[in-house]
């Protein structure tokens, strides 16, 4: 079965890449490289062992995209591409319109023209907003408090409205936690363009030494120790439960949703000294005032991902620490290491 992965070079989808192939599926890959390098799909073929093809194209380019289901076989869609940036989706919203909502019209769009109707979708625990109480099950109230947030939630309106005009699509929407780690090889992992806004990246790069000292987001949330809590998830878990959601769409009618978290929430401290005590490095932090828009805890209900789709989260926070170090201390510049590494040899 050949299935179609956009934004397969990103954080997420180079990991779901090595998934599917190493389940056994024929992948074919697109990305712009927008937030994301080649050298991650190269390192993917090396785990793996396997080949694919890859289309550098943006996914809102519409004649380029149906190329690719003229070329290939293509049977399923993993639909990761998109921008993640909360605050850049408060200064650019139109761009983020453009890119999240248009392109998944577009895509759907061809793959309708082609009678490819099995979709899995990247959604977000963002569309619960601050939710009235956890853990969160999948019937929650939406609601999005930026635009990255509702860019996600009108696609997952746009979905139901396609699935409920032409049943015959099988959509599988994934409401992502927090996904934190990286794979044991230490060759693929979060690589940040910027100062990193999540945590874990701005961890590994204070241990590391790139910047001095983790704001720690405010010390006075309704919460056990005063910091945010948040549902943690370790990026392979993730990844296999997109294999696991895909083996599953032959059951589905329309659209599911599923949350994808472990159902354990974890504090801003407890986190930091799970990173120390697995590493041994040292956090140095300071207390700053709340950031704007973050909510005080967020943690899944995932039994509807293990009745329906047999997934659990297996790896926990300690595990999840040990894979960011590693992936930070064998790349410290991240995907751009290997190449400076090679050309500082010639
Ligand atoms: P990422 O930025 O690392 O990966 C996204 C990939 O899509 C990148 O390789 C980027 O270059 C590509 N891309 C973006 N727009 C494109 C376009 N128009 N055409 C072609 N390629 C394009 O992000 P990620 O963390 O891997 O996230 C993957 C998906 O999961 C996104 O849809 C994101 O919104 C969602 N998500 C992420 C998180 C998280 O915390 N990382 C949480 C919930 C949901
Ligand atoms: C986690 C906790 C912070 C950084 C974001 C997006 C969400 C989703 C995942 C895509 C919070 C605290 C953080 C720092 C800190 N992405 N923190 N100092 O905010 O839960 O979710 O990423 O869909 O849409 O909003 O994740 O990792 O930024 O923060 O104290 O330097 O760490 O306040 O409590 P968040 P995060």
């Amino acid at each position: 079965m050949t299935i179609l992965i956009t934004g397969g070079a990103g954080y997420i989808g180079s990991h779901a890449c090595v998934e599917f192939l190493t389940a056994g599926y024929d992948i074919v890959v697109i990305d712009n490289f927008i937030n994301s390098k080649p050298e991650a799909l190269e390192r993917v073929k090396d785990i793996t062992g396997r080949d694919f093809h890859f289309y550098e194209i943006d996914l809102c380019d519409g004649p380029k995209l149906e190329q690719v289901f003229i070329e290939n076989k293509i049977e399923a869609v993993v639909h990761f591409a998109a921008l993640k940036a909360v605050g850049e989706s408060v200064e650019v919203p139109l761009t983020y319109y453009q890119n999240n909502i248009i392109g998944t019209v577009i895509l759907t769009h061809i793959m309708q023209k082609y009678q490819v109707k099995k979709l899995v979708f990247s959604s977000s625990a963002t569309v619960y907003g601050s939710p009235a109480e956890v853990p969160i099950n999948e019937t929650a109230p939406l609601h999005a408090t930026n635009p990255y947030g509702r860019t996600k939630w009108m696609a997952e309106e746009i979905l139901k409205d396609l699935s409920e005009a032409d049943s015959s699509w099988q959509i599988s929407i994934l409401r992502y936690f927090n996904p934190i780690g990286a794979h044991i090889s230490g060759r693929l992992g979060e690589d940040p363009n910027d100062i990193p806004n999540n945590l874990l990246p701005y961890i590994t790069q204070v241990a590391i030494g790139k910047l001095k000292q983790l704001s720690v987001y405010g010390n006075t949330y309704p919460t056990p120790d005063g910091t945010g809590i948040r549902d943690y998830i370790h990026v392979v878990d993730l990844a296999n439960g997109h294999v696991q959601a895909l083996k599953k769409l032959d059951t589905i009618q329309g659209t599911e949703v599923y949350n994808l978290g472990t159902g354990k929430g974890y504090s801003v401290f407890e986190v930091i000294h799970a990173f120390e005590r697995v590493t041994k490095a040292k956090i140095p932090y300071k207390i700053s005032a709340p950031r704007s828009g973050d909510i005080a805890i967020c943690y899944a209900n995932p039994e509807k991902a293990e009745k329906d789709l047999g997934w659990v989260a297996e790896k926990g926070i300690e595990e999840m620490c040990a894979d960011a170090w590693r992936w930070q201390q064998m790349n410290p510049e991240g995907y751009l290491s290997n190449t400076e590494m090679y050309s500082s040899l010639a």
